[in-house]
């Protein structure tokens, strides 16, 4: 009796230290990793965690790093890192700041694009360079364009003179809104990223009854590979119906090159669940992923942690799988000093990777605000990989 307990037990013991098998197939694993056979537990690639590889391997960021200049009275909103390409240890931050001292719920008109530049590394700090469009512009985001050698700006706005005192007049940028500009989409190209060519305004919207028709929030990502140089752009969107008075959603568009025509890969939006602010990319395997501002009940703008979504596809046709289980990422930000702070709101997510063919997310940057804060600025929290990556620049202290 008793050797048949100790039998049982430790037959028990075996198949609990085996694990519970969490996946059958790399879908499982968000196609963050893969799922391994026989334990068909995942194997995370590096900047992925949990048990499906669904949350961003996040650290401690560092007090004062980001674009915070707040104390100055200024906001400002989202940003994305690009790697000097002449000079390894020279970074720079495209972001949105607001004129004027207008805080955050002035976005629109008051935003500007601006560079910033920080020899500190990816996470920086920064500082202020110089205007690249004026106001009002906004939601900027950089990509290089390897088969045009360009550094192309996907940003909305359209010029406007707003008054110095912080007011939202109604004005619109082009069909889709009417009230605050955000609909339709513009790019400037440049070779050295500091002169900034206009190309146009290269995605609109529409005045019809579309769920899309109000289209912002570009985020774009170059098709090229070594064994297809082709020149064509993978652009996401967010889209509502005009003047925003609807579900915001999200879907694809491409383009043969980076001037349009720029077509939807779908009539209906890629999930039903309400998300903006997409950031896509293609992983080393070639898989397609995106990171999203939620809008669920317990995320959206200051309701909740639950702010940060990922979803996948092995194709560009689809079919694309969002995770609602797994967070990314929270309003939750743990300092190196100890310290942590529960933002109010946590939006724009981009991510800045490695340059080793690997897309290992080093990186991610979030537009931010405190709680009671009418102001915001910009984070940037390191990965997993971060750290020996900055050592391999001689960036790391
Ligand atoms: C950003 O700057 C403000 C004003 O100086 C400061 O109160 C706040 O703590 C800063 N944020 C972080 C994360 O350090
Ligand atoms: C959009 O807003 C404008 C300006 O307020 C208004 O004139 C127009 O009727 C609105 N359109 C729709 C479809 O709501
Ligand atoms: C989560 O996603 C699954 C699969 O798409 C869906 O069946 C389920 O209803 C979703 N749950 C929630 C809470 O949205
Ligand atoms: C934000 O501040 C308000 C009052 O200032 C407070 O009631 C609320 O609990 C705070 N929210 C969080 C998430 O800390």
């Amino acid at each position: 009796m008793r050797l048949f307990f100790l039998l049982i037990s430790g037959l028990i013991v075996a198949v609990a230290s085996k694990g519970t098998p969490t996946c059958e197939t790399d879908n499982d694993c968000n196609l963050n990793g893969e799922c391994l056979p026989g334990v068909k537990t995942c194997k995370c690639d590096s900047g992925w965690t949990s048990s499906d590889c669904g949350a961003l391997d996040l650290r401690p960021a560092t007090r004062g790093t980001g674009f915070n200049i707040t104390s100055t009275g200024t906001s400002t909103w989202g940003s994305k890192i690009i790697h000097d390409p002449h000079n390894p240890k020279l970074f720079h931050l495209f972001l949105a700041e607001f004129t004027d001292d207008c805080g955050l719920d002035y976005w629109s008109p008051y935003s500007r694009i601006i560079r910033a530049e920080s020899t500190a590394g990816p996470a920086g700090p920064y500082t202020f360079t110089q205007e690249v469009v004026g106001a009002f512009a906004h939601n900027p985001t950089v990509i290089y364009s390897p088969a045009d050698r360009k550094y192309l700006l996907y940003y909305i706005g359209c010029p406007q003179s707003p008054p110095e005192t912080c007011t939202d007049p109604s004005f619109t940028c082009g069909p889709g809104n009417f009230i605050n500009g955000e609909s339709g989409i513009s790019l400037q190209s440049s070779t050295d990223l500091k002169t900034w060519k206009f190309v146009g305004q290269i995605f609109q919207g529409a005045n019809d009854d579309a769920w899309d028709a109000d289209v912002t929030n570009p985020s774009p990502f170059p098709l090229w590979s070594h064994s297809d140089q082709t020149s064509e752009i993978l652009l996401a969107y967010r889209g509502c119906p005009v003047n925003c008075s609807g579900n915001e959603l999200l879907n694809l568009a491409t383009a043969r090159s980076f001037g349009g025509p720029y077509t939807k890969t779908q009539s209906l939006p890629l999930f039903s669940a309400p998300n903006e602010d997409p950031f896509i990319w293609r992983d080393k395997r070639g898989h397609f992923h995106m990171l999203t501002h939620s809008l669920e009940p317990d995320g959206s703008f200051g309701s909740g942690p639950k702010v940060g979504r990922h979803a996948y596809s092995r194709t560009l046709e689809g079919p694309w799988t969002f995770n609602n289980q797994t967070l990314a990422f929270s309003t939750l930000v743990e300092y190196s000093d100890g310290t942590s702070v529960n933002f109010y709101r946590r939006e724009r997510p981009q991510l800045f990777f490695s340059e080793d063919g690997q897309m290992t997310p080093l990186y991610l940057s979030n537009g931010v605000q405190e709680n009671g804060s009418s102001m915001s600025y910009s984070v940037i929290q390191p990965l997993a990989g971060a750290k020996q990556w900055e050592k391999t620049f001689g960036l790391a202290a």
